[in-house]
């Protein structure tokens, strides 16, 4: 009996996403094709000039995603506000994501002392990985379930904003074969929602490069995103605030991006400062991490992880003789 309940309640569940789907197809027909070709040359016109002055790029959203995002921000706040015994049934899991809660005191550096995350793995089948908890009495509310429906909806809608990032990568380094090499992929991406407390601490994220093909970014409730990308800011440890607007992504390449583009793309050194503003609210953010789960699986040879690679995010320059050095090595020894 309770068995039938679970899968009645499971065949709703991905008949909502298929209306989800249907919805879309609706929506898209209210521009003609010609008009969003001509929308995406200029995007991407915009985006290539864009990547080489700023290494980043900012993305006009659509007003599909905005309404996902929305609900994202309502849901995600939500979630995180539930009891951590609730949260705890999703801990975090390598090859499933799921949730990570605040690290004790002394276990971790001040970041994550205050952080939270609830990761999807798109690789995983988090409505199977729901159905099979609920037969080990995971206690699934309705918010669980319409948190995941809502990240798996912006994965899909963003497939189609992350190939005008594909495009500008592929022509600005004049490699047309990067472009299937990203999108092949991007079935391999994973959505990270993360919450800081409201912490009178200063917290610094240091300095990193992002392991994937990309990052992208829609949600950030309080500004404190910074880059360091010319040579010259670099060399003087300048760092510059990206500025997060409703209705824009920013995407930004990571360091297999680098690799697969043989270096002409750069991969962009950023960090997260804390702000008055974030002091006193908190912050929550959302990003979605393109192929950081199996082209770099491939490098990490004997991490024993199966999805989530243990290439960390690292603090590189490509000015810096050591730091190419390290890049050169690493992908030369894991065989990429
Ligand atoms: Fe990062």
């Amino acid at each position: 009996m309770k068995i039938q309940e679970t899968k009645s309640r499971n065949i709703w569940r991905r008949l909502s996403l298929l209306f989800l789907k249907v919805g879309n197809l609706f929506n898209k027909k209210t521009t003609t094709p010609k008009q969003i070709e001509e929308d995406r040359e200029a995007i991407i016109a915009e985006g290539i000039k864009s990547l080489w002055t700023r290494g980043y790029v900012v993305i006009p959203s659509t007003p599909e995603i905005e309404k996902v995002v929305d609900q994202l921000d309502r849901l995600t706040a939500q979630w995180f506000a539930q009891p951590l015994e609730h949260k705890l049934q999703y801990v975090f899991s390598e090859q499933t994501g799921g949730y990570e809660p605040p690290r004790p005191k002394d276990d971790a550096s001040s970041n994550d002392t205050h952080k939270e995350t609830f990761t999807i793995v798109n690789t995983y089948d988090w409505l199977e990985f729901i159905e099979n908890k609920a037969a080990h009495k995971i206690k699934q509310s309705q918010l669980d379930f319409d948190l995941m429906v809502a990240i798996y909806h912006y994965i899909d809608l963003m497939e189609e904003r992350v190939s005008i990032f594909a495009k500008i990568i592929a022509r600005a380094s004049d490699m047309p074969e990067v472009y299937d090499e990203i999108m092949n992929n991007y079935y391999r991406t994973s959505y990270r929602a993360l919450g800081y407390s409201a912490t009178k601490e200063f917290i610094l994220n240091n300095g990193h490069n992002d392991r994937g093909t990309g990052t992208a970014i829609s949600r950030e409730s309080v500004q404190g995103h910074q880059n360091s990308f010319t040579t010259k800011d670099r060399a003087a440890g300048t760092w510059r605030d990206i500025k997060f607007e409703r209705g824009k992504i920013v995407m930004f390449p990571g360091l297999v991006c680098q690799k697969i583009t043989k270096c002409r793309i750069k991969s962009l050194p950023h960090r997260v400062v804390t702000t008055p503003e974030s002091q006193e609210k908190g912050r929550d953010s959302g990003a979605l991490f393109l192929d950081t789960s199996f082209t770099t699986k491939k490098l990490e040879k004997g991490s024993g992880s199966k999805i989530f690679p243990h290439f960390s995010n690292f603090n590189f320059d490509p000015d810096n003789p050591e730091h190419v050095a390290e890049f050169d090595t690493y992908f030369e020894q894991q065989k990429f």
